[in-house]
């Protein structure tokens, strides 16, 4: 069923199932690479809540888990800047930090975070994110783990928003042209 948020509509896009799937598969994959280490996930605030909760879910290993708060979102553009507006209290020299995007778009973000851990001299630092638009991401920095590739399209829903609206749906919509 369609939706509509502000002056917008979409359209159903993702299961609720075929997001559980892509997070189990990811958190699989975390386990056996990471199965001898304690890894530190990093969720990236405000979006990734959702993801953030069903990944540890799923994850069998030890593991701790906090949170970063960046935005670089205004409306349905990105803007080049990317703010930090909560930033981590915590020690992590030598650990193994890896992030949980909710979606990496232009790669902005990922800069910034990649900049900012190189400064705490981690042990490892990973990248997971459960959306990948290859056709507007803009950097070289590797993607160790992606959940879904979708096409480069506006989409809401299980963390995502439009301006705020549509972060509590259990599914995923797309941008209806
Ligand atoms: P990037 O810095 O351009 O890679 O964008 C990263 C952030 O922009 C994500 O963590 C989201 O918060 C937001 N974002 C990117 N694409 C979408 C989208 O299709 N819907 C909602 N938010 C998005
Ligand atoms: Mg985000």
């Amino acid at each position: 069923m369609e939706i509509r948020l502000h002056d917008k509509d979409f359209i159903p896009f993702i299961s609720a199932q075929e997001l559980d799937f892509a997070i189990q598969n990811m958190a699989r994959l975390i386990e056996d690479d990471f199965a001898d280490d304690v890894p530190v996930f990093v969720g990236v605030l405000n979006g990734s809540f959702m993801v953030v909760s069903d990944f540890m879910k799923h994850y069998k290993g030890s593991c701790e888990v906090s949170f970063i708060k960046m935005a670089s979102y205004e409306g349905t553009t990105s803007t080049n800047e990317v703010k930090q507006l909560i930033g981590l209290n915590q020690d992590l020299a030598g650990r193994t930090v890896i992030i949980i995007e909710d979606i990496v778009d232009t790669g902005n973000t990922i800069e910034e975070l990649k900049e900012l851990f190189k400064k705490q001299n981690v042990k490892h630092f990973k990248i997971a994110t459960l959306f990948f638009k290859p056709e507007a991401y803009k950097k070289d920095i590797k993607l160790d783990y992606v959940g879904i590739r979708i096409p480069n399209k506006f989409i809401v829903g299980f963390g995502l928003d439009y301006d705020g609206l549509g972060r509590n749906l259990p599914e995923v919509y797309q941008l209806k042209d």
